[in-house]
């Protein structure tokens, strides 16, 4: 990243959003903050400083409410660089729930988990092929790439769908100039995963959020980017 640069970070307010604005902004650029939940945007915007962040409360599985986060970062900014999808939830679904539960639960990983990927990802590229340049980040889940995991039928599915989506995505781009990249990380180290990171070295051996975002940092203006970014860990659940 260059300073000066924008980016929208969609779930900033979650664990690896908070911890990906932080860093954003340390590398001296704009980024706007966007999740439902207005309260948590103001509250990570009072600590992070107002200067150079907007907030934008916004529906990631809503195409005007994702299209409004892209007209309001260009009028505070001027343009918008780059996207970050960090929105979704996780939750284990093994074959001991009843066939009703585990229904409910793909369902809800479709709309919580591929859907906000699919319309952000969606809405994103037809502002960046208008604008004629752009990146768009998409994090999936190392449990998209490995059946392997316990608990893991309907989220490891969902985030399969949404890393194939974007390797999908950057395909359909070919020669436009507009960079889609799939970033599948193994557990990371939030706040927010404390019940599961439960001792020093547990948390220590996940993967770092500040490691993912000095990778995006990095490597934001490479024309030559890879289409997809393992961050590996040996913890599992
Ligand atoms: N943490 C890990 O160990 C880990 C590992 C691999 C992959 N991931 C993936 O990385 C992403 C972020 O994880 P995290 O741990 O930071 O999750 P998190 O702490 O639960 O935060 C999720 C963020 O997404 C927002 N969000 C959820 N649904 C949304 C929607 N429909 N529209 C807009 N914003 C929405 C939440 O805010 P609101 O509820 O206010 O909207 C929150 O800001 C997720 O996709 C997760 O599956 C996480």
């Amino acid at each position: 990243m260059e300073k000066g640069q924008t980016v929208i970070v969609i779930g900033a307010s979650g664990g690896i959003g908070r911890v990906l604005s932080r860093e954003f902004l340390k590398a001296g650029v704009n980024a706007t903050l966007s999740a439902r939940t207005k309260e948590k945007l103001d509250t990570l915007q009072v600590s992070l400083g107002s200067e150079n962040t907007l907030v934008v409360p916004a529906d990631a599985t809503n195409p005007d409410d994702v299209l409004r986060v892209f007209t309001e970062t260009k009028k505070k900014f001027g343009t918008v660089d780059g996207i970050v999808i960090s929105a979704g939830t996780w939750k284990q679904l093994d074959i001991t729930a009843s066939t009703q539960e585990a229904l409910d639960l793909a369902e809800n990983h479709f709309r919580s988990i591929f859907l906000p990927s699919f319309v952000t990802g969606f809405v994103a590229q037809r502002f960046f092929r208008e604008q004629g340049r752009g990146i768009i980040f998409n994090i999936s889940s190392h449990a998209g790439l490995r059946p392997e995991l316990e608990g893991n039928l309907t989220y490891g599915p969902m985030k399969a769908a949404s890393h194939q989506f974007t390797l999908a995505l950057k395909n359909e781009l070919k020669g436009t100039g507009i960079q889609v990249v799939d970033i599948a990380p193994a557990i990371v180290n939030t706040d927010e995963a404390v019940g599961i990171l439960d001792t020093e070295d547990k948390r220590t051996r996940a993967v770092q959020p500040e490691a993912i975002a000095r990778w995006i940092i990095d490597e934001f203006n490479n024309p030559n980017i890879v289409p997809t970014k393992l961050f590996k860990s040996d913890i599992t659940l």
